[in-house]
Formats: C-alpha cells, structure tokens, sequence
C-alpha cells in the first residue's frame, strides 16, 4: 500500500524531524560524492517553502555508539547549505535540552541538523528512551533515508511510532520505482547483479529469479557460479562454501527458464595493484596463480545484447575489481550499453559511481540511493522503517 508523504499532512508552523541518509563519503575533510544530499533536497526545500521548522537527523558511518571526530556533520553541514543557498545550523548534540532549546527558537522556514545519531549507543538498539528524547524535538516525522529504511532503528522505526509519520519526496520516489520492479515491471526485465560476494545477495538473486527474464552475473561472485560449474579460476575471488548455493541458483535459473548469463571471457592478472600486467582470457583459461579481475571483451558484447532489448534493466554491483582502474572497464563498458529507451534503475554507490564515470547517469531512469536498502527491498521484505509510516 502507497504511504501518505509530506504532501498529504499540514506541516505549516510545525516542528517537523527529518530522517536523512547523509552517510556519505568524505575526503579530506570534505563531502566527495554530494548525491545523497542533492536526493533530500526536494523534501527539504519543499517542506522549508510550507513554513515548517525542519530538523534533520542523519547517521555517518559506523561510529558504534560513541562520538568519533572524523564522522562529526559539519562538512555534511557545509556542503548541504551550498546547495541550499541557505542557512544549516549544525548541533553538536542529537538530543537533550540543548538541542531542545534549539528547536525551541527555530522559526518556520528555518534548518537545524543534529550531531551524528550513532554517537549514541541507543541508536541502533532502537531504544525506547532515545526514541522519546527524538519524539519530543517533533510533531511530526518524515522518513527520507530509504538508505537507512532496512534498519530498525530509534531515528528510523522507534521515534515514526510516537508521532504521525510520512514519507519524503525521495522516499516516496524510491517505493514507486523499485515497487514497480517487484510488481509491473515492462518486459523483458533484466537485472545486471556484480560485486565481490555471492553471499551477500542470496537472498536477492532468488527472488529476481522469479521475476525477471535474464540475469547477467559478473564481478567477484561471478567467480563462484564458475567454479561451481567445473572451471579453475586459479587464484581468484571465490566463495568455496558457498558452491552448493550457486548451483542451486542455476538450477532455479533453468527450471523458470530464466535466460541466466554468465562470463565468457575474464581480465586477468597476477595481483590486483596498479599497474599490473594483464590479459584477456576465456573463463577455461585462467592461469593458475593469476585471478579474474573484470569482465572480458566478449562478455560486455554478450551483455550489450540482452541489455539492447530491454525494456526494464535492474542492476546492482560492479562487474570487475571496479576501485582499481582499468580494472573498471567492464563495468563502464556495460553502464555504456544501457539502452535510453528502457526504464533503468541502478542500485548501491559503486553502480552509481560506475554510471557517472561511464557519463550516462542522466539517461538513467532512477539512481536509487539504496543499496542493501533497494536489495532488500527487491528480495520482496518489508523494510521497517517503511512499514511503521502512515498508510494512503
Ligand atoms: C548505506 O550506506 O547503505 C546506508 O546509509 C546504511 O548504512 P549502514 O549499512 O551502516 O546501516
């Protein structure tokens, strides 16, 4: 069921706390990749434009419970009041009478941000306590995070049951989008799953079997579904406890005839450092101490031709030891071949990341700011920070 958002309650004059997901990367000091922030814009400038006092509250990194100097707000703070073009008053604190007298004297129209809310052992223990202190800063909450949706935390489930709790703009756009994956989505659909591990997308690779009509598997947990079906990877990336499971997968793939593709060819080299020899080899073909780092030539061809069909194209994960150039050419050779035409959403930062560099993100359909979030989402749980806000 759709959830009501900020545009189906009053908020003027109200005290209202935000729910963000500013966990973002930060280099020397700075915010490095700003799009969570640009995300949460439009329910920030529009609840700003009705005469709300809006207090946002947002976790970065993992701090475990006590405050760490380099994962403070302010540089979130900075950045956030450039793109703005408005006044943030960052606190040092999360909750307590400071931060109470704060809110107090916000005027409609006005931006608080909190301290970072996992300096606080509460946090994600979803304690009630904390979840109280959080209740009485607000009338109302707005959940924006969908990032954060899939914890049940105090700034994400706890306090959304003391007060009337909606949906942001983002959010509300994250559920249509991917709902739409799950429930109508234009056919044929193909998810594109990379990244290092098969283990952690068990849950997720199941459940788009039963809905999409081609899977195109690449990146580390390639390595696996291959050594699962008899080939020597030598050296490379593989989840030796989790072969059963990958043989499963394919088997689930050809039961629902789901057109399952795998790498042909792989880059190839003696370690995963800059600079280092390489070459392209057919997966039968990988030399003994040497590991697969990227999806070869003919793999991207194979891919390209499913993708050029497409009219729905999931994907989450890189294809190759994306960090370490030109390792990263695979990936970036397929995020070219996404077909403008089709309805393409794209999940997790090193898959958004890809997109920018391949200088495609603008014919992209939907950059989700959700990753374990959107795959979560897309192995058909309720997330519980979605499930405790208002229903239509
Ligand atoms: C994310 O970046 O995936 C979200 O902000 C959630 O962060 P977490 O995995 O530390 O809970």
């Amino acid at each position: 069921m759709a959830k009501k958002t900020v545009r189906d309650v009053e908020v003027r004059g109200k005290r209202v706390l935000v729910r963000v997901d500013f966990n973002v990367p930060l280099h020397e000091g700075k915010v490095s990749d700003d799009t969570r922030l640009r995300a949460a814009l439009p329910t920030i400038e529009y609840l700003c434009q009705q005469g709300a006092r809006v207090i946002l509250v947002s976790h970065l990194g993992r701090p475990k419970g006590a405050p760490d100097p380099s994962l403070r707000l302010d540089p979130v703070a900075q950045r956030l009041q450039e793109l703005l073009g408005k006044p943030v008053r960052k606190l040092d604190q999360c909750v307590g009478p400071e931060v109470e007298a704060a809110v107090d004297a916000l005027q409609p129209g006005e931006i608080l941000l909190l301290e970072n809310i996992r300096f606080l052992p509460g946090e994600t223990k979803n304690d009630p306590e904390l979840a109280q202190s959080l209740a009485r800063l607000c009338d109302l909450y707005v959940n924006d995070a969908f990032g954060t949706a899939h914890r049940a935390h105090a700034s994400t489930v706890g306090v959304a049951r003391l007060r009337p709790a909606v949906a942001g703009l983002l959010m509300a756009r994250e559920l249509e989008v991917l709902g739409r994956l799950l429930s109508a989505p234009d056919r044929p659909f193909a998810a594109i799953i990379g990244g290092a591990k098969i283990s952690d997308k068990i849950g997720v690779l199941r459940n788009l079997l039963g809905l999409v009509d081609s899977l195109l598997i690449g990146g580390g947990m390639a390595n696996t579904f291959l050594v699962a079906e008899g080939y020597d990877l030598g050296r490379s990336l593989c989840e030796l406890d989790r072969l059963e499971e990958a043989r499963s997968l394919l088997a689930q793939a050809r039961e629902r005839r789901v057109n399952l593709v795998l790498p042909d060819d792989l880059v190839v080299a003696p370690d995963k450092i800059a600079g280092v020899e390489h070459r392209v080899v057919p997966v039968n073909a990988v030399p003994k101490d040497w590991m697969a780092l990227d999806v070869g030539p003919a793999t991207v061809k194979a891919f390209r031709q499913v993708l050029s069909s497409a009219r729905t194209i999931f994907w989450n994960g890189p294809l190759g030891y994306f960090e370490q150039p030109p390792f990263d050419e695979g990936t970036v050779e397929v995020a070219r071949s996404l077909p403008a035409g089709a309805v393409t959403v794209i999940g997790g930062g090193d898959t958004v990341a890809a997109v920018t560099r391949a200088g495609v993100a603008d014919r992209i359909t939907h950059l989700s700011t959700g990753g374990g979030a959107s795959l979560e989402f897309l192995e058909g749980k309720e997330l519980p920070g979605v499930a405790v806000l208002e229903d239509k």
